[in-house]
């Protein structure tokens, strides 16, 4: 985004909650810790899996497990996995602690700095009456104490805060100094893929802080750019955040499943790591939104990670882990997702649906090197995977 800045730290821009030495060295550990299992005792796993656990899967079965569900049934009872899984839990539960200390300690400071920051730039609109969907409510996603519509307090920017924190921990700083590796890298295949496409408007599903948001910003300066997202806490985060880096988006509290904006007000419809926090049902909900939504040769690009079919067993339960141990109850899921199929259910002609994987444009050789990649270990790496359909 700037050339100026430190790749190596997140950048501190004028709401990013501050840190105590004492805090900031507890999430320092949190991230190494995070690193250390995902890149050395994520390991002895596979070592698990190969010496003990399939021996005794094929010597019952007379055959090698063939799906991950039968990886995962043999792996449940193996002591080190068992091990492993219990420091990942808590890495995920000492990573919102350490940053929600440093949240709650300057909450009203981080309040008021969010209302008052340099924000003139495009606008914030809230819906109080907004539906919280079931699928947020039920859980606290992925751990985190309140998921993304909580509020605390009047005003609340908290779960902003503690999400753009939290994230450049669990990334261990892999999504780059502002978190945008995600949107940065969808940006890589728009340009490749649909050179011609010169969005006049892009809609950014899910936004949550901004974090892809304002990649788009920079990387198609004369779009105006929206933002949606069902947390206010999160938005109002993301308002005063984008101010602060002087970008210009229009940010409003709804549900991706059915908004207010016209037929064929967007030319590109994103989505960065929304679809795995969806329903089944909404999620294609949201398709058939993104369709209504699209201009005529529009496009919707959604990113997440692999789908588990183009990994081995092995490597797919492992992806899963997030399913029963992370409260992330739709990744599963939405790991098996067939573009064409969920393009010709929502009205797009499934010949214009697509697949793709996209070296991630911050730090895919790095990734690639030490094999760590969203905390998981699955012999890929340093890559995001693009579904989506041109209308
Ligand atoms: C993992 S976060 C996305 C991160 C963000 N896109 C980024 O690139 O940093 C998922 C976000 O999707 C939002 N979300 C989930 N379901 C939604 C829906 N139906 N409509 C709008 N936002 C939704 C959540 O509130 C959350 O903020």
């Amino acid at each position: 985004m700037q050339n100026d800045i430190d790749l190596k730290s997140q950048f501190n821009h004028g709401v990013l909650p501050q840190t105590t030495s004492d805090e900031f060295s507890r999430q320092e550990f949190v991230k190494s810790l995070k690193y250390h299992l995902a890149s050395k005792i994520s390991l002895g796993n596979k070592d698990a899996f190969e010496a003990r656990v399939k021996p005794v899967f094929e010597k019952a079965e007379g055959r090698a497990p063939e799906t991950y569900h039968e990886v995962r049934k043999a792996m449940s009872k193996e002591p080190y996995f068992n091990f492993w899984s219990a420091l990942q839990r808590n890495s995920q539960e000492m990573m919102w602690k350490s940053v929600q200390q440093s949240v709650e300690r300057q909450l009203p400071a981080l309040i008021n700095t969010a209302a008052t920051a340099e924000k003139k730039l495009g606008s914030l609109t809230l819906d109080p009456a907004l539906e919280i969907p079931r699928y947020h409510r039920a859980v606290d996603i992925h751990c985190m104490p309140g998921g993304y519509h909580t509020e605390f307090a009047k005003d609340d920017v908290a779960n902003g805060a503690l999400y753009d924190r939290a994230v450049y921990i669990y990334a261990m700083g892999r999504m780059g100094p502002f978190n945008s590796d995600i949107g940065d890298t969808t940006i890589d295949y728009i340009k490749t893929h649909y050179p011609n496409l010169k969005p006049r408007r892009i809609l950014d599903m899910g936004c949550t802080v901004g974090h892809s948001t304002l990649a788009y910003c920079e990387a198609f300066p004369d779009a105006e750019v929206f933002a949606i997202d069902v947390g206010a806490p999160v938005l109002r985060y993301a308002y005063a955040r984008a101010g602060s880096l002087g970008k210009k988006v229009n940010f409003s509290q709804q549900n991706a499943e059915c908004t207010n904006f016209e037929d064929g007000f967007f030319d590109l419809i994103v989505s960065h790591i929304l679809v795995h926090e969806t329903s089944n049902g909404s999620l294609r909900m949201i398709m058939r939104e993104c369709n209504r939504l699209l201009s005529e040769g529009g496009v919707v690009v959604h990113a997440e990670t692999p789908p588990y079919r183009d990994l081995s067993t092995y490597d797919a339960f492992m992806l899963d882990w997030d399913t029963r141990n992370n409260n992330e109850p739709y990744w599963g899921a939405s790991h098996e997702l067939v573009a064409k199929d969920v393009a010709a259910e929502t009205g797009f002609d499934p010949d214009k649906a697509f697949e793709a994987y996209q070296a991630s444009a911050f730090d895919a050789e790095e990734a690639k090197r030490t094999k760590v990649f969203q905390g998981g270990d699955f012999g890929g790496g340093g890559a995001w995977w693009l579904w989506g359909a041109q209308k």
